[in-house]
């Protein structure tokens, strides 16, 4: 695993993207894995600049992200899928054909996302997968639990990511209740990981990540498991 401390937020987004768009240049027909949160939003602006510029072009990208609310219309402004479009997908020449975030509003979550997998393995798998860290260590919905799921699963919220979320929904009754989220199997196929991690919120799961363990109590840990793995942080998750 290698990390790259930076000074800043901006500096930990130019470098993440420095990372992409090098790679992106090498393959044309690149797949790109993808996160929501609010920290890779820095690395998107980067890499939408770099497509303004004419430096990256992402007309035979693909994408295909971590993991969507369930259940949740796409045209949700809480919705992963509105997210990436506002953040990335609205600000590059992608094909929108191309992106693919779980299926929020199927009728069927679970074959949704037997389909997602399927779909994502004709792929050959992300040549980068990007992920964010949650506090207590989860990766897409993956939280910490006695077992981790291998594949695409639903998943139940927990009360207090329902409660947390409450606030961004018109009503409670609009909050999702679900997740759809690739597994922990299914995020280690990618061919490289580049995870971010910034501020001093993020210290403790940071030195969980840095020691050398691995536990289902600590999903991420399980990144140490993939043979390229970059974590790119700022020095207040380093230093806490
Ligand atoms: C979202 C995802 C989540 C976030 C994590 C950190 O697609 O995979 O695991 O990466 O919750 O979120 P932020 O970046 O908002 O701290």
């Amino acid at each position: 695993m290698e990390i790259i401390v930076c000074k800043s937020y901006e500096e930990m987004s130019e470098r993440g993207a420095a990372i992409i768009a090098a790679a992106m240049k090498e393959k044309p027909d690149f797949v790109l894995g993808l996160a929501t949160g609010s920290t890779p939003v820095g690395m998107y602006h980067a890499l939408a600049d770099k497509n303004r510029a004419g430096e990256i072009d992402f007309s035979r990208v693909t994408t295909y992200n971590l993991d969507e609310y369930y259940p949740i219309d796409p045209k949700n402004d809480q919705s992963y899928r509105y997210f990436m479009n506002k953040n990335l997908f609205d600000l590059v020449n992608i094909d929108k054909a191309n992106t693919h975030v779980p299926d929020g509003s199927a009728a069927d979550p679970e074959a949704a996302c037997r389909a997602y997998d399927e779909a994502y393995a004709k792929t050959g798998y992300a040549d980068i997968q990007v992920l964010g860290i949650g506090r207590n260590g989860h990766i897409g919905f993956n939280e910490p639990d006695a077992a981790l799921t291998v594949g695409t699963h639903v998943t139940g919220l927990t009360e207090d990511t329902i409660d947390a979320n409450s606030r961004f929904f018109a009503s409670a009754d609009e909050v999702p209740t679900h997740a759809l989220t690739m597994g922990m199997g299914t995020i280690l196929k990618a061919k490289k990981i580049l995870m971010l991690i910034n501020g001093k919120q993020k210290h403790e799961v940071l030195t969980a990540l840095l020691d050398d363990k691995i536990t289902t109590a600590v999903p991420a840990t399980f990144i140490k498991l993939h043979s390229d793995v970059v974590v790119i942080c700022d020095e207040e998750a380093y230093r806490g």
